[in-house]
């Protein structure tokens, strides 16, 4: 499997199969992380979180109620509770019994097969986001999965505080809602290597900056063709997607 340094240098556009192919698929599961694998996705980002007893779960909601059959906080919850939640139901009924996966059930899963890009949500009110990346990192190293895993998050201390860390971990900074800076500003004051915004965000202002500093970035959430074309056109380079087979398929087509 190539590392993301080799992906990125190989393909002028990296399709991400966003959560998974999870226009298809339930969010953040192994079967919509499979699916996009089967459709020839190299690189997927899933969300993480962090449980009561410390395990990395594959989760995007600060809440239970929109994607499982329980209720609360995640961040309330042990494994072991989570794991006994129906993750697959509310998509649609044939993926009833689909579980909450842990960080290392997908990185076995991805393992020599795509690259991935871990986006750690923002820490709970009062919570010691240290610690938060301390596991994570660990998780990721301990499974030698670090040239092939991108961290990215909302949470510029985060990301600063990875950048610091001598492993060399690849770190992309994503764009808050009400943040109006230029990507070349945000990778100058977090030290990513990499920019992630929302095809709203991604002005022409802000396309000639990306294009002006050579960055790599990444843009959410591309399923339309028409929506891939304008990013592209602003230069991004990354399509993060619901339906990663379209838009591979888009791609294709352009290179005939
Ligand atoms: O990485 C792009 C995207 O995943 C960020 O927003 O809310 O879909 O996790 P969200
Ligand atoms: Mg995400």
């Amino acid at each position: 499997m190539k590392s993301l340094q080799d992906l990125v240098v190989e393909h002028p556009h990296l399709v991400v199969a966003h959560r998974g192919a999870s226009g298809t698929a339930p969010e953040n599961t192994l079967t919509a992380i499979g699916l996009a694998l089967e459709v020839g996705a190299l690189m997927l980002e899933i969300d993480v979180q962090i449980t009561t007893d410390d395990q990395i779960v594959v989760f995007h909601d600060e809440t239970l109620e929109r994607t499982t059959d329980g209720h609360g906080e995640i961040c309330s919850f042990s494994y072991e509770e989570l794991k006994k939640l129906d993750a697959g139901a509310w998509f649609a009924y044939r993926f009833r019994g689909e579980k909450i996966p842990l960080l290392d059930d997908v990185f076995q899963l991805i393992r020599g097969k795509a690259c991935i890009n871990v986006e750690i949500k923002p820490p709970a009110a009062g919570e010691d986001w240290r610690k938060r990346i301390k596991l994570i990192t660990e998780a990721t190293t301990s499974a030698a999965m670090t040239p092939f895993t991108l961290f990215s998050s909302f949470h510029h201390d985060s990301l600063r505080h990875l950048n610091s860390l001598e492993q060399g971990f690849h770190t992309a900074a994503l764009l808050p809602p009400e943040d109006a800076r230029l990507p070349s500003l945000v990778l100058q004051d977090t030290g990513c290597q990499a920019f992630v915004c929302s095809l709203e965000q991604l002005t022409p202002e802000l396309g000639a900056d990306i294009a002006a500093h050579g960055i790599f970035a990444g843009v959410y959430t591309i399923n339309t063709l028409q929506d891939a074309e304008l990013a592209m056109q602003r230069h991004a380079r990354g399509l993060v997607t619901d339906f990663p087979e379209r838009i591979l398929d888009y791609l294709h087509a352009l290179k005939q």
